[in-house]
């Protein structure tokens, strides 16, 4: 965290400012029913037999100034959502609007003055970086590709965009393989911002840097984004680093986005199961909630895949809340507080969205069952206790012949309320009690760990 937060901003050469900035908060880029789908050919003709869904209809804004983060595991269309706004990925279908402008299908010369808005930061410092060229070179690429000459030279220009991300000016003609990865990161920072773009689209910009690296990346991040007020959608696969900068998050689940919503919002009241699955996979520092450990929700089964993906909400097969309406039935991404966009039917910290339909599918059963026989035992034990004092009582009062009657009525009908009837409902109950700290049956999974 510490590191050289100077980051040493200078005004942008004329050369670099092509555009007008737009206002703080405007909606920078918009996308509406995004999708992409990866044809699967085979045989001889190559014939279609099938696709992958990696992007399956996603609707967001991003507005001018702001930090979206987006959340996911891995293989759930992050990157390809990533490619797909920054055109680098034809989509197959939806609309991309970039400053109210419709950039879906533009070509080569429409796309022009957006390659100088709209960067990307890649993944891997490593393979982003072509091993040959000299760091003057790739830095300065983007102003040989766009036929653009900044005041005083690309040289000088270069240089100040090194200075910015904390490196050496002098070590303009050095080779990346001098570079360390937190370094490289920050040269693959300079190129990105080399044209003063508006949206900068980082594609997990951290994760493959040491832990400690990660936030001196993170922490210039946000000072280039407050000192040139960019916008940034940063892709992460854990929200441990999201939460760090982010405004607003998205988290998207199998080409999908499931809950969208302010990054206070979502960390205090998550609504979505997934959301509140992803978020009990990370460490919680507060010493305040010490007890995090026994809160962890396993994530039952593997991702399906987005070949064919689940019929109805595409969490069912591993929500622990899942009823015969989830398997059915898409629920639509609303919004169901302020500012808190979400897809499903039974959202967490919220009242139920389809109470007529309260049975559980199998999957959410099983996890039911767990909760089911810790309250049946407890329930049992005071029914119990229950039933002899009363025995005892009405020995004292009247004489000992109706006390064991009494007893077993109370009993057997407590424990049978609670076994038969409850299955569903004392889940329901349990996690209503639980508030936002506490899951659901499936929160009492001893393993304590998910598998995000
Ligand atoms: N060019 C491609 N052709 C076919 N399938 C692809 C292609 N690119 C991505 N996919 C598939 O699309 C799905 C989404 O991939 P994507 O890389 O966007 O996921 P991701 O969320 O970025 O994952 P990760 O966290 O591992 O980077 C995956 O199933 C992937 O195999
Ligand atoms: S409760 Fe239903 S709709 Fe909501 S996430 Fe679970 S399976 Fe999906
Ligand atoms: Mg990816």
């Amino acid at each position: 965290m510490s590191e050289e937060k100077a980051v040493n901003v200078p005004a942008q050469s004329a050369g670099a400012t092509l555009t007008e900035d737009a206002a703080p908060g405007e909606v920078l880029l918009k996308v509406t029913g995004l999708q992409k789908h990866f044809p699967i050919k085979k045989g001889l003709l190559q014939r279609q037999v099938g696709a992958v869904r990696a992007v399956d209809g996603l609707d967001f804004e991003v507005r001018s100034g702001e930090t979206l983060g987006v959340v996911g595991e891995s293989g759930c269309g992050k990157s390809t959502m990533g490619r797909l706004i920054t055109r680098l990925l034809e989509p197959t279908a939806g609309k991309i609007e970039f400053e109210g402008k419709d950039i879906t299908h533009l070509g080569v010369s429409g796309m022009r003055p957006l390659r100088r808005d709209v960067q990307m930061i890649f993944q891997d410092p490593y393979s982003s970086l072509n091993p040959r060229h000299t760091i003057g070179t790739i830095i300065g690429a983007p102003f040989r590709l766009q036929g653009v000459e900044p005041e005083g030279g690309v040289k000088k220009e270069v240089q100040r965009l090194l200075s910015v991300v904390g490196l050496n000016p002098e070590h303009y003609n050095r080779y990346p393989h001098e570079f360390s990865g937190g370094q490289r990161q920050r040269i693959g920072i300079a190129r990105a911002l080399a044209l003063n773009p508006k949206l900068v689209v980082a594609d997990e910009p951290v994760s493959a840097l040491d832990v400690s690296i990660q936030a001196q990346v993170v922490n210039l991040l946000d000072d280039l984004q407050a000192e040139l007020g960019l916008t940034y959608v940063i892709i992460a696969h854990d929200l441990s680093v999201v939460r760090h900068v982010s405004d607003r998050i998205a988290v998207m689940y199998l080409g999908k986005i499931v809950e969208l919503a302010d990054r206070d919002q979502l960390y205090r009241t998550p609504m979505h199961p997934y959301t509140k699955a992803l978020m009990s996979a990370v460490p919680i520092p507060d010493p305040r909630r010490r007890t995090a450990k026994s809160e962890r929700i396993l994530l039952k089964g593997d991702v399906p895949s987005p070949i064919s993906p689940p019929s109805g909400c595409r969490f069912h097969t591993r929500c622990w809340k899942a009823t015969e309406i989830c398997r059915t039935t898409e629920p639509p991404l609303a919004e169901l507080r302020p500012g808190q966009r979400v897809a499903c039917h039974h959202p967490e910290n919220f009242e139920d969205q389809q109470p007529q339909d309260t049975v559980l599918l199998s999957a959410a059963k099983e996890a039911a069952e767990l909760v089911a026989e810790e309250v049946l035992a407890e329930s049992a034990e005071t029914s119990a206790a229950v039933a002899a004092e009363i025995a005892k009582d009405s020995a004292e009062a009247a004489g000992a012949p109706e006390s064991p009657e009494v007893s077993k009525t109370s009993g057997v009908s407590k424990t049978s309320a609670v076994s038969k009837t409850s299955g569903v409902s004392e889940v329901s109950k349990v996690s209503e009690d639980s508030g936002d700290s506490k899951g659901s049956g499936a929160s009492e999974d001893p393993a304590g760990s998910t598998d995000k």
